[in-house]
């Protein structure tokens, strides 16, 4: 399973780095926003920061709402750097788009799916990635893992390519879950990431460990 981390922030991206679990990128406008980059240049400029700091796909998302500006807006991305993965939303013109970039070789993620139809159209379309979010459809009181296990039955019936990348993970038992299900890539915040290695055994055992060598040094 691929570990995307979910944040444009460039310290927790540096960290899930050096930590050498880190798989890529994904970013949305409102993570963006969050980092405070704002206007074209910088906004092009933060991309490129953080391809310099990751080894793997960026997803940069178009913020074109009609066919031939996402086309446009795309293409501007996709020239940033080859890890760049254009994102866009399931609609109309976002399939359409995505079928353009997918005929043209360059990578995308399809956005903003919430049903299994959306993850099917995308496929057919040529997506790369495919975005379900799971976080904001239990946010609703439906189970957004549901969703996965649907995908993936239906990708795995047809031989679709499209990667399962589950978004909106919040936490270490979304990502555990996910997994089970057989999602190609999770994206999450940095605090589930490192929530997966923490275990009170481990920690006491550790401790016990430490404490008997230190007493077997001292008799
Ligand atoms: O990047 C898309 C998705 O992961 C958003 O997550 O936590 O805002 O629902 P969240």
């Amino acid at each position: 399973m691929k570990f995307f981390i979910d944040t444009a922030n460039l310290k927790q991206i540096k960290e899930a780095q050096d930590l050498g679990v880190l798989d890529g990128v994904t970013t949305n406008p409102s993570l963006m926003a969050k980092e405070g980059i704002t206007g074209h240049d910088n906004i092009m400029k933060h991309y490129k920061a953080i391809c310099a700091i990751v080894d793997g796909d960026v997803s940069a998302e178009v913020i074109a709402t009609t066919y031939e500006e996402m086309i446009e807006e795309g293409a501007v991305l996709a020239t940033l750097d080859p890890k760049i993965v254009v994102k866009i939303p399931m609609t109309k013109d976002g399939v359409q788009a995505i079928k353009y970039f997918s005929l043209d070789g360059i990578k995308t993620n399809c956005t903003l799916v919430f049903s299994a139809g959306q993850a099917l159209l995308a496929a057919k379309a040529g997506a790369t990635y495919v975005s379900p979010f799971v976080g904001r459809l239990d946010d609703i009181s439906t189970d957004g893992l549901t969703l996965i296990e649907d995908i993936r039955l239906i990708y795995d019936n047809y031989g679709y390519d499209t990667q399962i990348l589950a978004a909106s993970v919040r936490h270490p038992m979304h990502i555990i879950n996910c997994a089970k299900l057989g999602a190609d890539v999770m994206t999450g915040p940095l605090s589930a990431i490192l929530a997966l290695m923490k275990h009170p055994l481990t920690d006491s055992g550790l401790a016990q460990f430490l404490a008997d060598h230190a007493g077997a040094k001292g008799r």
